[in-house]
């Protein structure tokens, strides 16, 4: 697998020795023993541990294990494995359950980024398929145009960053909640649930097919622990919420995602 990461630093190539990645300006960032390399400048961190805690990240591993969002990782690999892609980025991929299905679907590289170290090196641990790399995904360590697949699930969009990122052509594959995603379980603290509406069209995009998956599953409380313990939701349950959710047993939950495809503006592969 070719690796070709961008210095975070002075955006010159990164060139791999050993386990070392080094620019021209010997800027070096080494890989960590689980095969994963940061490339989060601590200019660029906001906070001592950015994006999802070890907690958020367990949680999350714990419940997609069981397979319920299994049919959303299917669409997606459906989408990939049809695109003639170079250099697939997973922007914001958390513990990699994505990322490594994708890689099973693709010729590409797979590149893998989150500001999260718990979870990257959760991904890098479990995955050897895809490059692992701890970044901000407001400025990936990537040249432009580096992309030929752009994949986002339930992670931030920066538009700009983007557009910087993709090709000519490129597709961008955005999963986010469909209306009534988690309905049930919303219903504990909101009084009035809002439906989610489709993601605007980012600059620089047009908009291609768009997917509505949905399935209702019945989870025990366990999962459903887990399952609010990964959203950001999670800090409004209170112990009465939890004690009402445990003393229920069984739920019915509504899982719900959009799966929109975006093309880069511009003459590509893809196009
Ligand atoms: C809801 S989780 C989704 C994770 C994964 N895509 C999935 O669906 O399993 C959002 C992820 O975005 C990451 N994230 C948030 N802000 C980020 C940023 N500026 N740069 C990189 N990753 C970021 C978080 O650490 C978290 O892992
Ligand atoms: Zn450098």
């Amino acid at each position: 697998m070719s690796l070709e990461y961008q210095c975070p630093l002075c955006n010159d190539a990164l060139l791999k020795t050993d386990s070392t990645l080094r620019c021209a300006n010997n800027h070096s960032f080494d890989f960590a023993k689980e095969g994963y390399v940061n490339l989060l400048p601590v200019q660029q961190k906001n906070s001592k541990q950015p994006g999802d805690s070890l907690e958020m990240v367990q949680a999350r591993h714990a419940f997609l294990e069981c397979g319920f969002y299994g049919f959303l990782q299917n669409a997606l690999g459906s989408i990939v494995s049809t695109l003639n892609a170079h250099n697939i980025i997973d922007l914001g991929c958390g513990e990699g359950f994505y990322t490594q299905s994708l890689a099973n679907k693709s010729q590409a590289n797979i590149y893998g980024v989150d500001i999260s170290k718990s979870a990257v090196k959760y991904a890098a641990k479990r995955y050897s398929n895809c490059h692992f790399s701890v970044a901000s995904i407001s400025k990936a360590p990537f040249n432009d145009q580096f992309a030929d697949v752009l994949v986002s699930v339930f992670a931030p969009l920066f538009e700009k960053e983007l557009a910087r990122l993709a090709k000519p052509g490129a597709t961008l594959i955005v999963a986010s909640p469909g209306p009534w995603h988690l309905k049930e379980l919303k219903s504990y603290i909101y009084k009035n649930i809002n439906e989610h509406t489709e993601i605007v069209t980012p600059s620089e995009f047009t908009q291609g097919q768009q997917l509505l998956l949905t399935e209702k599953v019945s989870l025990n409380f366990s999962d459903v622990k887990n399952l609010i313990m990964m959203t950001p939701f999670a800090w409004k349950f209170r112990p009465e919420h939890w004690t009402a959710l445990e003393e229920k047993g069984e739920h019915t939950v509504t899982l719900s995602f959009y799966v929109t495809q975006f093309t880069k503006i511009g003459n590509g592969i893809n196009s």
